[in-house]
């Protein structure tokens, strides 16, 4: 019996990935898990599984796109983050495993139990969406200035069954109720854009299929990390805390930024890769 459009067969089509992914097989495996409508442990029970003719054409044409380069995640639509299953699309970024730091430190921050929680450039919603997921008493509103991402996280939101996440559109503060006399936040989180513009990554690997609104952030790759932390002291109840994530080489910066607005027990943690990745302050008592 031939084996060539077995899922065996099929499976080595992932050495013609290896100059284009780290993780040929994996892809190669999702491609195909998704083709067939199965989970990955489906092809390794049935490896002698022949394919429908239909199936084996619809991998092929996503397997083409995922050899021009283009993320797994867009293909499929769908990306894991924390223990949700968000939908993806080109308009905003693909969640990171490296932003799930943001939501480890997050749930482990003093705050009241029913704490009132902004996620600002919320992209597929998918930091709000893990915080609500984990504390249902806490109140979140995530803000986003594209469109197409606020429909995104609304859809993500509705998946998750998530009824304590408010989403709408904001340009950072634009549209965020609350002001220096009532402040309403015990918490506000983002992950930002903050890549230089000139920064030779941005021409290489997931990132070119990603839209620049979600990744550049100005000359210094700052823009937006001024605007965030120097206005969240206005957002921010007493011993509200704000956390940012950035670049691996903005640690010391970001936190003159913090200080500058005048925050105080700032501190960055470091991911798993060892690199400075986020930063979070608090705001002192005032009352
Ligand atoms: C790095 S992505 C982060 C997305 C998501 N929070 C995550 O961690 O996967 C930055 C997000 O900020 C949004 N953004 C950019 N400029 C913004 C602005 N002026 N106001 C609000 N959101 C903005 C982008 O559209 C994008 O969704």
């Amino acid at each position: 019996m031939s084996l060539i459009n077995s899922v065996t067969g099929l499976l080595q089509y992932s050495d013609q990935l290896q100059s284009v992914s780290d993780t040929a097989l994996l892809d190669t495996e999702l491609l195909l898990s998704f083709a067939l409508d199965v989970d990955r442990t489906w092809l390794k029970t049935w490896p002698d599984h022949k394919p429908e003719a239909a199936q084996i054409k619809q991998f092929e044409t996503l397997f083409a796109r995922r050899l021009t380069g283009e993320p797994i995640a867009f293909i499929i639509g769908r990306q894991g983050f924390w223990t949700l299953d968000l939908k993806v699309t080109p308009g905003t970024l693909i969640p990171r495993p490296e932003t799930e730091l943001l939501v480890e430190i997050a749930l482990g921050l003093n705050v009241p139990d029913a704490a009132r929680v902004l996620d600002l450039g919320t992209g597929t919603g998918a930091i709000a969406l893990a915080l609500a997921s984990e504390r249902n008493d806490w109140q979140l509103t995530a803000v986003d200035s594209q469109i197409a991402a606020v429909n995104l996280a609304e859809i993500n939101r509705q998946h998750c069954q998530l009824d304590n996440v408010s989403i709408y559109q904001s340009d950072w503060f634009s549209q965020v109720p609350g002001s220096i006399s009532a402040p309403q936040y015990h918490l506000i989180i983002s992950n930002p854009p903050y890549i230089e513009l000139d920064d030779p990554h941005l021409s290489e690997g997931d990132v070119r299929f990603e839209p620049a609104t979600a990744l550049v952030s100005g000359h210094d790759g700052l823009n937006d990390l001024k605007i965030v932390i120097g206005q969240s002291p206005r957002y921010l109840r007493s011993n509200g805390w704000l956390l940012v994530e950035h670049g691996y080489q903005q640690g010391a910066a970001v936190r003159n930024l913090f200080a500058t607005a005048g925050f105080t027990a700032i501190g960055t943690h470091i991911d798993h890769n060892d690199l400075e990745r986020l930063t979070l302050g608090c705001l002192p008592q005032t009352d």
